[in-house]
Order: structure tokens, then C-alpha cells, then sequence
């Protein structure tokens, strides 16, 4: 009687979680980007959601929950309920460096589902047109000839743009005066306004401004130029052989979303990346779509535990100080 019962229930449940599942999503759905307005992360979300809304049917928002190197947006996230209303945008800063940063109250592995791999771009070296080098070694001269650590802008620790400038004093050995702003593109502002000397950004966020010639580049951190910016050189063309760091995004959702949701929205994400539109706007950023075979959600579990073993001991050996 008692087996009878339990097995009842265990149906019950199955059906009522399946039913949710069919009815999934039956209002918006909400991306939080860790991030300020405006910057690559903001940008990637809004792309994708835009097209995301056309295949689940219910708007997709966007919602910039900033601070804490990003830790404070995937927080809000974590402790969201697990029906998959509520996303979790990330990248290697939030969802692999935080975890060697800060004493978060949350796992980035155990309290989290990946939902999908998103985009990635190689990050630049960029200053201020101020700064009087015309090649990547001439600005590696004028960096150490400063009386002082020249100002860096990033996102704050543990974001893309700190590790990245947390690596680029350890090939170099020019220590840098991190100057944290909420999201690149604050940053970004006052690296053209000429308040900060230097960044090293994420490519889809300072190309514009390059193009545009209001900030100066010098090299991309990959064995590769990007086919959007043929004009700019690799590290390894330029002098820094071998200063390869790519920023890849994701989306996940709370531990214990039902598999069927996240199946959904990872379909849904899925179907954004192979819209033409929606390739040329990244590409033109930029941005690089990942492999068909990347794509599935336990891709980006692999590959973010992969990240999280290959970039904690840099950074904990960076011993990076934050309230
Ligand atoms: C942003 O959107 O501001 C960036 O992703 C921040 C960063 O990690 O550098």
C-alpha cells in the first residue's frame, strides 16, 4: 500500500514538473547581466535575448545587477527560484575567476546549471590617444618609463578586463594601478576621455571607440587576428609572444531547474546563435560563435571547469586583495 502510494506521488510529481515544464516559460523571462549598461556583456545579452524572445514566445529583459567584480548580479541569480525565469549571464571573470577572488555564499559549479556556451573574444590592448606609442612595444617602453603604476581600467576585481590586466603584469612585469569601474563601459568612457591610460579589454567592447580612433590599439590577445579588425596585429606579431587570454560568456540558471526548462532556453539560445542576423551583429563585434559541438549544456559545464582548474592558480597567486 504504502509502495503504491509513493509511487503515485512520485507520478504526481513527475507530471506536475512536466506540466510546468510544457508550460514553460508562460511570462517574460529575465537575463541579469552582472555588468553596467552598454558594455559587451549588456551588448552579447541584448543581442541574444532580442532573438531569444522569438523562440519562447515571452519577452526576454535584461536586468544590470552590478559590483564585486560581477559576484553580486550571479548572487541574485543563485538564490533566484529554480524554474528558469531567472538567468544567470556570466564569463570567465564571474563564473570562474570570482571563485579564487572572492568568499562567495554561493558555488559557481554546485549552485549553478549551465544552460549554454555563449560567444567569445579575444581581449585588446588598448590607450588612450594621448599616450605617444605606435606599436604594442613602444607602449610597453612608455608604460615602464612612468614615475608611476599606470591607471588600468576594469570592471573590478575578478572581472575580464582585471584578469586579463592581472596577466598582463605577469608576462610583463609592468605593475598597473587597477582602477575598478562598475563594467567596461564605464571604463571605457574615461579611457577616451583620456582619465585612464590604458585597458585590457574585451575586443567587442573597445572596437568601435578604435575604429572611430578615439583610443588607440595595439594588439589582440590571441594566435589570431580578428576577420573584423584585420588591421590590428596578434600579441604574437607585436612582441608578447604567446599572451593569448580568450573572454567567453554563458548563461546558466539555479541548480534544480528542471532539465526540460533548461533544454529549453538552451534551444532557444541555440537557435539566436544560427540566426543569420544575429551572427553578423556579434561577428561584427568581434565576437566568435562556438562549435556546433560546444553548444549543449554540458559543454559549458566541462569547459568551465576546465577554465576554473587552468586560471585559479594565476590568479590565486596574484593574491588579489578585496573588501
Ligand atoms: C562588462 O560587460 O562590463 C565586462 O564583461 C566586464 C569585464 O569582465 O571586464
Amino acid at each position: 500500500m504504502r509502495k503504491a502510494i509513493l509511487a503515485m506521488f512520485a507520478a504526481l510529481l513527475a507530471f506536475s514538473g512536466n506540466a510546468v515544464a510544457d508550460n514553460f516559460p508562460s511570462r517574460p523571462v529575465t537575463i541579469v547581466v552582472p555588468f553596467a549598461a552598454g558594455g559587451p556583456s549588456d551588448a552579447m545579452a541584448r543581442i541574444l535575448g532580442e532573438r531569444m524572445k522569438l523562440a519562447l514566445g515571452q519577452a526576454v529583459l535584461v536586468e544590470n545587477v552590478t559590483g564585486a567584480g560581477g559576484s553580486i548580479g550571479v548572487g541574485r541569480a543563485v538564490r533566484s527560484p529554480p524554474d528558469g525565469y531567472i538567468i544567470s549571464f556570466g564569463h570567465l571573470g564571474t563564473h570562474v575567476a570570482n571563485g579564487a577572488i572572492y568568499k562567495l555564499n554561493y558555488d559557481l559549479v554546485d549552485d549553478l546549471e549551465p544552460v549554454v556556451l555563449l560567444p567569445s573574444n579575444p581581449m585588446i590592448i588598448v590607450s588612450k590617444t594621448a599616450v605617444p606609442a605606435k606599436s604594442l612595444s613602444e607602449l610597453l617602453t612608455w608604460l615602464r618609463s612612468q614615475p608611476g603604476p599606470p591607471t588600468a581600467g576594469t570592471a573590478g576585481a575578478g572581472s575580464g578586463s582585471h584578469i586579463a590586466g592581472l596577466y598582463f603584469e605577469n608576462v610583463t612585469g609592468i605593475r598597473l594601478q587597477f582602477v575598478p569601474y562598475r563594467g567596461t563601459a564605464p571604463a571605457l568612457n574615461d579611457l577616451v576621455a583620456g582619465q585612464i591610460d590604458l585597458m585590457i579589454d574585451q575586443t567587442s567592447n573597445s572596437i568601435n571607440q578604435v575604429r572611430a580612433g578615439t583610443i588607440r590599439a595595439y594588439a589582440v590577445t590571441d594566435d589570431k587576428r580578428v576577420d573584423s579588425a584585420p588591421d590590428i596585429p596578434t600579441t604574437d606579431e607585436a612582441g608578447l609572444p604567446g599572451f593569448h587570454m580568450t573572454l567567453w560568456s554563458g548563461l546558466w540558471v539555479p541548480k534544480r531547474t528542471p532539465k526540460e526548462i533548461v533544454a529549453k532556453l538552451n534551444a532557444a539560445a541555440v537557435e539566436a546563435l544560427h540566426d543569420p542576423g544575429v551572427r553578423k551583429q556579434l561577428e561584427n563585434l568581434g565576437l566568435q560563435i562556438p562549435a556546433e559541438d560546444r553548444l549543449a549544456p554540458q559543454a559549458l559545464g566541462a569547459w568551465q571547469k576546465a577554465e576554473i582548474a587552468k586560471w585559479w592558480p594565476m590568479i590565486k597567486a596574484a593574491d588579489v586583495k578585496v573588501e
